[in-house]
């Protein structure tokens, strides 16, 4: 880089407002993911089953006799056991580690946790 002009201090003012706005940019859209993302892919993916808050009170959920993920049975089970069955699939539950990255995967383990009542 040269800095034989005040030109390039300029640049450098540019480059480190756009670095700053696109930090700012990832950390709000992480922020977002957070809050909405799992909750949305759970919708999408999961409530077909589980119902969408979990208590499996769909057709399908009370036809599959599905446990509520609000139980203690399923929340006394730890993050990894949980992780386990979404990404491998159990018996008629589909496996999701094509469809969903892990950090999804994880995501949607926080989103379970939060169904606790
Ligand atoms: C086609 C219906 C179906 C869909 C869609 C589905 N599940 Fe399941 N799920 C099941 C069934 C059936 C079981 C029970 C498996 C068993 O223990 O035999 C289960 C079990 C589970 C369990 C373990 C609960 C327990 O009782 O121990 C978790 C956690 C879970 N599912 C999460 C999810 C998530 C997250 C999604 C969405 C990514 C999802 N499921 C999508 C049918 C489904």
């Amino acid at each position: 880089m040269r800095k034989n002009s005040t030109g390039g201090l300029t640049l450098d003012g540019v480059a480190l407002q756009r670095l700053v706005a696109s930090i700012l940019l990832t950390l709000l859209l992480s922020a977002y993911a957070l809050a909405d993302g799992a909750s949305d892919t759970y919708k999408a993916k999961c409530s077909a089953c589980h119902g969408v808050n979990g208590a499996a009170d769909t057709m399908i959920g009370k036809n599959l006799k599905l446990r509520s993920l609000a139980s203690a049975e399923v929340q006394n089970q730890p993050d990894e056991a949980l992780f386990t069955i979404i990404s491998k699939g159990k018996n008629k539950m589909p496996s999701f580690d094509k469809k969903l990255s892990p950090d999804q995967i994880r995501s949607l383990v926080r989103h379970i946790r939060s169904l606790k009542q």
